[in-house]
């Protein structure tokens, strides 16, 4: 019956509930999409585990003898591979949830109840299973939504009570798995301002290793919270077994890898429960973010051209749609700019070609003007001696040259040298009795206030009420949290939790009034760059440092996670690199300037001018095509990546030169990857610097399966350390 039911999911709504389960020994519950299927188990004492991720199976049936292949120790508690472990019971090892119930008892122990499939969208599948504890008025459901095409699954969990008084929930897991494998490979991240998305991989060895965030805002600064598990042995680009993971959540998370005795690993993440403990109330829904995950036998890139798909597709705003190019002014001007100032970089604007002029910091504030960043954060009233005709002129200036106007904001925050600071102390995040402690001269506003999230959506709604004509919004977050406390709340530990929960609140209200208009998640470089925030925002910050040569190896970690739709990459004088180098990385992404157009000669601003046309003619074949790592960075002299039409019949292939030893360059082919092997295709060398040649002849044509077998050499040397190269198929 259960192989029926699963058979039976069609578009539009079957509901396939199986509740006649008691008469089964065992039950298995398989959540599945097009190559992969997560399968649960439901023993005789109903307790669910995970008895199998892998390859999907023809038959169904066989997952029931997964187990049998093994003969690992015994599991003396039976629950070592709980699909949601929790303490107090028979438990030995890290749990997913651990509460303390009305009556001050602190065990829990989960049982199968029920469970249902629906399919409310095509290509979409959700699998809840409902558990209860058998002695307390306790219950969990495990969702499991499944993203057929992308192998993608996002876990979160529902936890409620009927029992009499308050249960303290110290620990609540978005999710819980639990690999087989005969050996496991961590690639996680690490970094700080400037350095973000810093990669290292290790042997994942016994106990527990914790990927986490106690930052509260920001979270992401010392570590995001995306990862990626190899099976068996370090996976590679094209070769291996990887699980991607990563939490939807934009606060403190906490991964858990434990590697158990038994050599399994079992992963549990969820939000992070330091300082944490949540008190729910009886009837009270408590519904955890999602985690991501996502498995591949076909190694890093695969999983990535996937994840990048479902982004795209269902998460990232507006996945499929346009974006802008633009002109930022912040490195430019600093601080330091007013009305005649920026009306000349809106001409600049226009004379490059790009879409949109970006007004950065600065415009704000008047009793503590923002002249700097020690004050008037907070007060977003237009600076009058800047800006004396008001951000209206501008934008219909902008207008007047044919372009679009967007501005920065950093709502969430505030600087003590403010007037906000002065008129509600109560509504920013600070110990009472305490010495302030600041990042970068700068609080955090209190989001679990409401009135504080009625004032951070005001401050957008006014922006767009008083300036209709905004396209764009470049959204900033500069500060962590220290002192954590809330005047607001009478719960202090559910500070971290209705923070967050107050920050979704208005971006919900800004999405909800705002719908289209792009935005950028900014938060001083990476952030806040996660699948929650981002369902907000069309494009993230990756980081300040925009030195091209750093942004190779950044642009590089982050693309494994996200499409580079979403990575605005802006051609700035950070590095030492020609701006054919520093503009050739930029277009690996969402194109956008932050120079000085006017001091740029004549020959860098044509060549700039010919870059924006260029990407112009490529830009949807590296937004909506598939994305290869051809050549590492970390292991070859030269960087290697193409983006590839959905279609094979176009693509572009960026090479750069990366190291200064002499002789480096490409001394060995690149190996092409993604193309039809029977099309013909040519290369030709664009984004040439004025008054140089290319090596490359455009006129020859070559097999898909020659470039993919024997590949082509782009000929990078120290004379010509960055070339792009445009891929047609001929035939
Ligand atoms: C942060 C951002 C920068 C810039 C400044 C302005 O550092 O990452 O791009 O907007 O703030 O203060």
């Amino acid at each position: 019956m259960i192989k029926r039911c699963f058979q039976a999911i069609l578009f539009p709504v079957i509901l396939c509930a199986l509740s006649n389960l008691s008469k089964a020994q065992y039950t298995i519950i398989p959540v599945e999409t097009a190559g992969n299927a997560l399968v649960l188990g439901v023993n005789k004492g109903k307790d669910l585990s995970i008895i199998y991720y892998g390859k999907k199976l023809a038959n169904a049936a066989e997952y029931g003898m997964v187990s049998q292949a093994y003969r690992q120790t015994s599991d003396y508690t039976k629950v070592l591979d709980a699909a949601y472990s929790s303490s107090g019971s028979r438990n030995l090892l890290e749990s997913a949830i651990t509460v303390t119930h009305a009556d001050g008892n602190n065990s829990l122990d989960l049982r199968y109840v029920s469970h249902q499939t629906t399919t409310s969208q095509e290509g979409i599948s959700q699998t809840s299973i409902l558990l209860r504890d058998p002695v307390y008025n306790f219950e969990v459901t495990l969702f499991y939504k499944c993203y057929t095409d992308q192998d993608v699954i996002e876990q979160w969990t529902v936890i409620k009570h009927g029992e009499k008084g308050k249960v303290t929930l110290h620990k609540y897991a978005s999710a819980n798995l639990h690999l087989k494998a005969k050996g496991f490979w961590l690639k996680q991240y690490h970094g700080d301002w400037a350095k973000e998305m810093q990669p290292e991989e290790s042997k994942i060895t016994h106990g527990i290793k914790t990927l986490d965030s106690k930052l509260g805002t920001r979270a992401n600064l010392f570590q995001p919270s995306a990862f990626m598990v190899s099976l068996d042995k370090p996976a590679t680009e094209d070769e291996g077994t990887v699980l991607y993971g990563a939490l939807e959540y934009s606060g403190n998370f906490r991964t858990d890898l434990e590697l158990d005795y038994q050599d399994n690993l079992r992963i549990i993440s969820g939000i992070n429960n330091y300082a944490s403990d949540y008190t729910l109330q009886a009837g009270e829904e408590f519904q955890t973010p999602a985690f991501l995950h996502l498995l591949s036998y076909s190694g890093k890139g695969d999983a990535s051209r996937k994840m990048h798909d479902w982004a795209r597709q269902y998460k990232l705003l507006d996945g499929k749609g346009n974006r802008l190019t633009l002109l930022n002014n912040w490195e430019s001007t600093y601080f330091d700019f007013n009305e005649s100032k920026l009306k000349d970089l809106l001409k600049d604007t226009r004379k490059l070609g790009v879409n949109l002029f970006l007004l950065d910091d600065g415009w704000f504030a008047n009793k503590y003007p923002r002249n700097g960043d020690t004050s008037g954060l907070g007060d977003w009233q237009v600076n009058r001696s800047k800006l004396p005709n008001g951000i209206a002129t501008l934008v219909k200036e902008a207008d007047n040259n044919g372009l679009k106007f967007g501005i920065w904001i950093e709502p969430e925050m505030v600087n003590p040298k403010s007037e906000l600071y002065e008129k509600h102390p109560e509504w920013v995040i600070k110990q009472p009795g305490r010495e302030e402690h600041y990042f970068r001269n700068q609080l955090v506003l209190d989001l679990a206030n409401p009135k504080v999230q009625d004032f951070v959506f005001g401050v957008i709604d006014d922006l767009f009420k008083q300036n209709p004509g905004l396209a764009y919004i470049k959204w900033d977050c500069n500060a962590v949290i220290y002192n954590a406390h809330s005047a607001f709340l009478k719960n202090q530990s559910h500070f971290y939790i209705e923070y967050m929960r107050g920050l979704y609140n208005v971006l919900k209200r800004v999405r909800e009034k705002y719908t289209t208009v792009p935005m950028m998640l900014c938060s001083g470089g990476g952030g806040r760059v996660d699948y929650a925030a981002l369902q907000y925002f069309t494009e993230y910050w990756p980081s300040d440092n925009t030195d091209p040569l750093e942004r190779i190896y950044m642009q590089w970690e982050y693309s494994y996670f996200y499409p580079a739709i979403a990575s605005s990459n802006h051609v700035t004088d950070w590095g030492k690199q020609p701006i054919k180098y520093r503009t050739d990385v930029a277009m690996m992404g969402k194109l956008g300037f932050d120079i000085v157009v006017g001091k740029l000669n004549e020959k860098d601003l044509a060549f700039c001018q010919n870059a924006v046309k260029n990407y112009n003619d490529l830009k949807n074949i590296i937004w909506q095509g598939d994305q290869y790592r051809l050549s590492d960075p970390r292991e070859e002299p030269v960087a290697s990546v193409a983006y590839i039409s959905k279609d094979k019949a176009s693509g572009v292939v960026f090479n750069y030169l990366v190291t200064s030893r002499y002789g480096d360059g490409s001394v060995y082919p690149i190996h092409l990857k993604g193309l039809d092997p029977k099309a013909l295709y040519s290369l030709e060398e664009i984004n040439l610097y004025p008054g140089t040649s290319s090596s490359v002849d455009s006129e020859k044509k070559y097999s898909g399966e020659f470039l993919m077998t024997v590949g082509f050499n782009p000929v990078v040397n120290s004379g010509r350390s960055s070339v792009v190269l445009k891929l047609t198929q001929k035939n």
